[in-house]
């Protein structure tokens, strides 16, 4: 019988791709995808360290795994991800979690079939985590989550060092992959089935600057918009500091390029992005989105945003809830501030009590729900293309799958994973919308 594989993925795209590597190279070596961490031989926790709370829900899922190793002491127990790049963790999980077997970081997981093999002849702890970001690996086995979306690393590490921001640390400097490797696995892709690329990178719009041949990240999407029998590329993260004019004309000029832009503001306060090193003001980061629309009238735009960075006063807030405002976003994910280890903000003194900070989150949550909701609102009764994804989630609605503007559309028809389709929108909700397939 094939022995089984479980992988518990925490935090971003990045990593839920390095997962799909891991599976890939387990796959290659005989094993199958168990159902649970309990029915599988190998486990593997791939973690994330960009806030506190992804430190302890990793915490939470260890100490679980102890109970298993003790019933089944022949299982292999792995974590690898980003807290292994940070030398404290490393140390907890050898003093306080004695049952792990290997520790492997982001710069070498294409050691760990290596790694897995020599912990099952010695069976002692295996601690291999590389410091600096060795030569892209390329040719590794991937298994997919999906099968007609897949995401495509484009480019690894980040240079930006924003202050409060662990992964410069985790992930190493940036460096990108060579366009004709990108765009030779998306050709296969699309070979086997794929119709949608998520291309990914910390920060896509500096794509190039480490490599040979002279190319940028816009020059990179017209080739990609070229291969056949692709329908749509996606990417995500984009830094507005380095969101060139090029770019901008790509929305308008390459029609797969999805009409949608991922563009993490962080804040609305100029004064606070200075201290977050994020190199834009709030009236610079409104010139880009008035860019956009000009190219683009209805692209959809989301961001991220921190509530309760060190320093940051009442008037600050009300400049980002200003710039929501005046952006009205698609969609957008929010955090309050989470001091990480080894950031120039751990240091900057946090003098802003939970309950302000809490407050803040709270007013700019429901700021942005009702800017989502009124926007969705926009869509009702009219007709969309949507590239369908799966079955849906809603008990009376069939199928599910996106928009080009990323919005998510629970629909009833009839079709397949992969189609892209015509659907009348009949309800407008907050975080999506429902609506009937026509033929
Ligand atoms: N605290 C809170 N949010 C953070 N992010 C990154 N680091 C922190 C931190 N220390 C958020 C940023 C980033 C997103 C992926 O996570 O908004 O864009
Ligand atoms: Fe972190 Fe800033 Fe790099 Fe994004 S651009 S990964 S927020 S340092």
């Amino acid at each position: 019988m094939s022995k089984k594989y479980h992988i518990t993925t925490f935090g971003c795209q990045m990593n839920e791709h390095d997962s799909e590597k891991l599976a890939g190279m387990l796959e290659n070596m005989g094993y199958i995808e168990g159902l649970t961490p309990e029915d599988s031989d190998v486990i593997i926790l791939n973690t994330c360290s960009v806030r506190e709370n992804a430190d302890m829900r990793f915490f939470g899922n260890l100490g679980h795994l102890k109970h298993i190793k003790k019933a089944k002491p022949d299982v292999t127990i792995s974590v690898c991800g980003c807290m292994m790049q940070q030398e404290h963790i490393g140390e907890t999980i050898q003093k306080k979690y004695p049952f792990v077997d290997i520790v492997f970081g982001t710069h070498n997981i294409h050691e760990f079939p290596k790694l897995l093999i020599d912990s099952l002849s010695n069976r002692n702890i295996c601690i291999n985590v590389w410091n600096e970001e060795g030569e892209i690996v390329e040719n590794l086995p991937v298994k997919r989550k999906f099968e007609t979306k897949a995401f495509i690393n484009i480019m690894y590490g980040c240079n930006n060092f924003c202050t409060y921001c662990i992964v410069p640390y985790t992930r190493g400097r940036e460096r990108s992959r060579k366009a004709e490797d990108i765009l030779c696995e998306i050709k296969e892709l699309v070979k086997m089935g794929t119709k949608e690329v998520m291309l990914l990178g910390q920060n896509v719009n500096s794509y190039g600057k480490t490599l040979e041949e002279k190319i940028d990240f816009a020059d990179l999407l017209y080739r990609i918009n070229e291969v056949e029998g692709l329908e749509r590329i996606r990417f995500m993260t984009s830094h507005p500091k380095d969101l060139s004019d090029k770019l901008v004309q790509v929305f308008k000029e390459c029609q797969k390029v999805c009409n949608h832009i991922h563009l993490p503001v962080q804040s609305g306060s100029t004064r606070i992005l200075k201290q977050m090193n994020r190199q834009y003001t709030k009236e610079q980061y409104l010139l880009l989105v008035e860019k956009l629309r000009n190219a683009s009238p209805d692209i959809a735009i989301s961001t991220d945003i921190i509530v309760g960075f060190p320093g940051e006063t009442e008037e600050d807030f009300l400049e980002t809830l200003d710039l929501v405002k005046q952006v009205r976003y698609d969609s957008a994910f929010t955090f309050i501030y989470s001091p990480r280890k080894g950031t120039p903000a751990e240091s900057y003194v946090d003098n802003i009590d939970a309950e302000t900070k809490h407050k803040w989150f709270d007013a700019l949550v429901k700021e942005l729900n009702d800017i989502s909701r009124e926007k969705n609102l926009l869509y009702k009764d009219k007709i969309v293309e949507v590239l369908i994804e799966g079955s849906s989630k809603t008990d009376d609605l069939k199928l599910s799958g996106r928009t080009t503007t990323n919005k998510l559309v629970n629909f009833n028809g009839e079709g397949k994973e992969g189609d892209i389709v015509r659907v009348e929108i009949t309800k407008a909700k907050t975080f999506s919308l429902e609506g009937q397939m026509l033929y």
